[in-house]
């Protein structure tokens, strides 16, 4: 079989390959997001409360960065600390509503915004997390 190599853009790009958590710029972007998302989270009076133990929210910014950086392909440190991720059942003793979840998309929406990625990879990620978002409803509020 003939080597193939894509490239990004319409000459001589990047070679397309590696994980999408090293693409986009690895750690310190995926921090980033989520940082920028739980300032969000603090001014949110309805999902602020759902993290009531956390005053600071530093344990829930580092569970939610490493399982996105694994997750995108990034190291696995996340299943290392807390096992296979079993995000449905690990978010029933909460009320994922649907206006829980509008209002998670929205601060999500907004720190995506924070990133500069390639329309591709924010698609990509965007579809992600929406997905996902709509998979956690366990509550019709
Ligand atoms: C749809 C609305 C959502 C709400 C209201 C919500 C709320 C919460 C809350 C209150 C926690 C506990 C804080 C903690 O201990 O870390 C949590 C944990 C977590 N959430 Fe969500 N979440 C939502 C969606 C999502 C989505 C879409 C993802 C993944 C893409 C996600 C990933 C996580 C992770 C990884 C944890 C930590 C789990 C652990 O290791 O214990 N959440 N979430």
């Amino acid at each position: 079989m003939a080597d193939l190599t894509l490239r990004m853009g319409s000459g001589g790009g990047e070679p397309v390959g590696g994980s999408f958590w090293e693409a986009v710029g690895g750690r310190p972007t995926f921090e980033k997001l989520v940082r920028a998302f739980y300032d969000g989270i603090r001014t949110d009076e309805v999902l602020l409360p759902m993290y009531p133990e956390q005053p600071d929210l530093e344990g829930a910014i580092q569970r939610l960065t490493g399982f996105l950086e694994q997750y995108w392909g990034g190291p696995g440190a996340y299943s290392d600390e807390r096992g296979h991720p079993r995000l449905r059942m690990r978010h029933m003793p909460f009320a994922v509503t649907p206006d829980a979840r509008d209002r998670w998309l929205r601060h999500m929406r907004a720190a995506v915004d924070t990133l500069d990625l390639s329309p591709l990879h924010e698609a990509m990620l965007w579809d992600y997390l929406e997905r996902a978002a709509h998979a956690m409803v366990n509550s019709a509020g």
